[in-house]
């Protein structure tokens, strides 16, 4: 059963960073790496991070979600506050999201603290949602463990025809998390694995530039 990967590499050639050419503040950074991955990657959800908690079992988990919005406060994301990740974020607020855009060959890595957003951040992004998406996360109590996909797509009838003449609302169990960073990591692949790291570490409202070792 065992697969030898060992030759599974490739030299990273694609570009280079240093700490005088990133912008000071990482969100600017941030905004130039992502439309940079969107105007490359041809199809490709370039807003896909992966998200990891510290569960209740005291155990990392990382799954993607989909960024939704950034700004100066930070990353946004939507889900079910009561899943497996809204309990772990519940317990412990401290979370990171990390991006890989392979076709760039960069990665960023952000920690910070996640909080919920206010309800009408969260209502107005659920109300932007088509409505099977808006059905789907009134359905879903996520992460639970179900007896078999019938589950889902008789609740699903049963909510179609609830919702025939009238508008979903967005339930209190599901809305925005914004990862409000306190750290922001920019990696940039180079030849014979001696990569670009530069670090922004955020320090009495400030942001500390500093390059890592690969
Ligand atoms: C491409 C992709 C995008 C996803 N986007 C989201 C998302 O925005 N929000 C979400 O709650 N789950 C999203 N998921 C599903 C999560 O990865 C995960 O399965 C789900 O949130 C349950 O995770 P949990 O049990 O750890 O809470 C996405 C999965 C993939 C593969």
């Amino acid at each position: 059963m065992s697969q030898n990967l060992h030759n599974y590499r490739r030299s990273y050639e694609k570009g280079t960073i240093t700490k005088d050419s990133v912008d000071p503040n990482p969100l600017q950074q941030f905004r130039t790496w992502f439309y940079e991955a969107k105007d490359s990657i041809d199809g490709g959800e370039v807003n896909t991070m992966t998200l990891t908690t510290i569960g209740l079992d005291g155990f990392p988990k990382g799954r993607v979600v989909l960024l939704k919005e950034y700004d100066e406060y930070g990353f946004y994301f939507f889900t079910n506050y009561v899943s497996d990740k809204g309990k772990a974020i519940e317990a412990n607020e401290k979370v990171s999201l990390s991006f890989f855009w392979p076709v760039l060959e960069r990665q960023v890595i952000i920690k910070g603290r996640a909080s919920k957003t206010s309800k009408k951040v969260s209502d107005n992004y659920f109300d932007s949602r088509p409505l099977g998406s808006r059905l789907g996360a009134i359905l879903s109590d996520q992460s639970s463990v179900i007896a078999n996909r019938e589950v889902l797509t008789e609740k699903l009838e049963t909510l179609e025809e609830n919702y025939k003449y009238k508008t979903p609302t967005r339930p209190d169990y599901w809305g925005g998390i914004l990862v409000s960073p306190i750290s922001i990591e920019f990696w940039q692949g180079r030849p014979n694995r001696l990569h670009d790291r530069i670090l922004y570490t955020l320090e009495d409202y400030d942001w500390k530039i500093d390059r890592l070792a690969p």
